[in-house]
Order: structure tokens, then sequence, then C-alpha cells
């Protein structure tokens, strides 16, 4: 196949793909957020949709225009995000989790604007777990089959670390991106490793993120077949 040529090898299938930060509320003006861009997210969408798949995204916060041809549905929290993604995933043949979510939210939403009071010092903000949504689609596959892909960041001992989190979620693919003071987020380019659980390891140079998708999807078509 001629490069720039895209083969339509995801006809007929479904996909999810999730992008963008979730934000927590505190209040109805302040949140806990995240920096990821959605970038990511977005490229793989767009790929998937050039492929011949029909794409749902999952857009958390990106602030970013819909892709042509794809169905958008937003989700601002973790918990808004996991039921979306559930609904979605039902009739999915892929899964891609490539939204930053947040571990924690704040135990209690202050439906009223937290106000400052003289002499005070502010109440500590007490946080609790949002639900692991990769790992909970992955334990609980909605259909034989479906492949499931995780992101992951790591700052230190990536391979390592990617490994043992890989299995810690079941899923089947962990694309491991190494992150620092200039790299990945907001950025146009990526470099990462694709870790499979059949013990795979596909690294991916520096590049596009339009260039890591689409080796995404090479890796999630092969196990589709
Ligand atoms: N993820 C998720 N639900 C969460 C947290 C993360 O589905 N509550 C997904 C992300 O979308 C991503 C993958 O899990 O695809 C890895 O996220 P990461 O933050 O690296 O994993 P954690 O298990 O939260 O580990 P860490 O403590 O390193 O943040
Ligand atoms: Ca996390």
């Amino acid at each position: 196949l001629a490069r720039g040529v895209t083969e339509p090898d995801l006809t007929g299938r479904h996909v999810v793909v999730s992008a963008g930060g979730t934000r927590e509320p505190l209040d109805p003006v302040r949140f806990l957020g995240n920096r990821s861009s959605g970038k990511q997210g977005y490229a793989l969408a767009r790929t998937a949709a050039a492929r011949g798949a029909r794409v749902t995204l999952i857009a958390a916060n990106a602030g970013l225009p819909d892709p042509a041809g794809v169905d958008v549905v937003e989700a601002g929290t973790a918990v808004q995000l996991r039921e979306a993604v559930l609904k979605a995933a039902a009739d999915a043949d892929a899964v891609v989790m490539a939204a930053a979510v947040a571990d924690f939210r704040p135990a209690v939403y202050a439906s009223g604007k937290i106000k400052k009071k003289d002499g005070q010092d502010p109440d500590p903000v007490v946080l609790v777990r949002n639900p692991d949504i990769l790992a909970e689609i992955s334990a609980e596959r909605a259909r034989p089959g479906q492949v499931i892909v995780g992101f992951a960041a790591e700052t230190d001992d990536v391979l390592a670390n990617g490994r043992t989190k890989l299995a810690r979620k079941g899923c089947d693919l962990l694309v491991v991106n190494e992150v620092g003071e200039r790299k990945t987020f907001g950025s146009e380019e990526n470099e990462a490793v694709v870790l499979g659980a059949d013990g795979s390891e596909t690294p991916v140079p520096h590049g596009p993120k339009e260039a890591l998708a689409d080796i995404v999807w090479d890796l999630v078509a092969a196990r589709l077949r």
C-alpha cells in the first residue's frame, strides 16, 4: 500500500475512544483538573474514522472541534466518563482509553461558591477515589474478543512501570509515554512504546500523534482478526 493511502481495515467495526481530561468540581466555579490536551485521543478518533470505523469519541473538556464523521459524547467528570464509556462500549469491538481520568474527586461538592471567612483558615479539601474505568471494562468485557487499550504517562522506569500497570489494569495493550518537563502535554508530537499482554513490545519513534494512532489501530486490527 502506498504511503498516505489509508486502507479501510476497520470497516464494519465500532470503536470507542476517550479523550481529554476530567474536571472534578469543588463548587459551581472551581474544579480539580489536569493538563491533558485531548490531541492524542482526537488523533485516534480521526484515524479510526479514516480507516472505516464507526467511532464514538467520549470527550472530556478537550475544547477541540468535533472530528468529521465521528459521534462525540461530552463527559465532564470521571463518573460521567464512566457512564458514557460503559454505554458506548456495550457493542464496541475496541475501546481506547486515552483520557486522563482524575484518580480522586472532592468528597463534597459545595452547591454554592466557597467563600473566604475573615480570620479563618480555609477548610482542607478531602478527596475520595474515582472508579477505575479501564480496569472495570477490562475485567468485565462487554463482548468476547473486545480489544481494550490503555494509556500511561510515566516519568521513571517507564517499561517496568508500564508492565506492572498493564497487568494490574488487565487490558490488551498499554501505550506508555515518557513524560517530563516539555514532553507530551499539549505538544503535537509523541514518543511511546506499546506493550501487549501477549508480551509484545512495539516502540513508536518520535513523531506526529496521528502516526502513533495508526500504530495503535494496526495492533488493534491484528487482534480483531
Ligand atoms: N484510567 C481509568 N480510570 C481511572 C484512572 C485511569 O480508566 N480512574 C485509565 C486512563 O484512561 C489510562 C489508564 O487508566 O488509559 C492509565 O492511567 P494512569 O493514570 O497511568 O493509571 P493509574 O492506575 O491511575 O496509575 P497512577 O497511580 O500511576 O496514576
Ligand atoms: Ca492516574
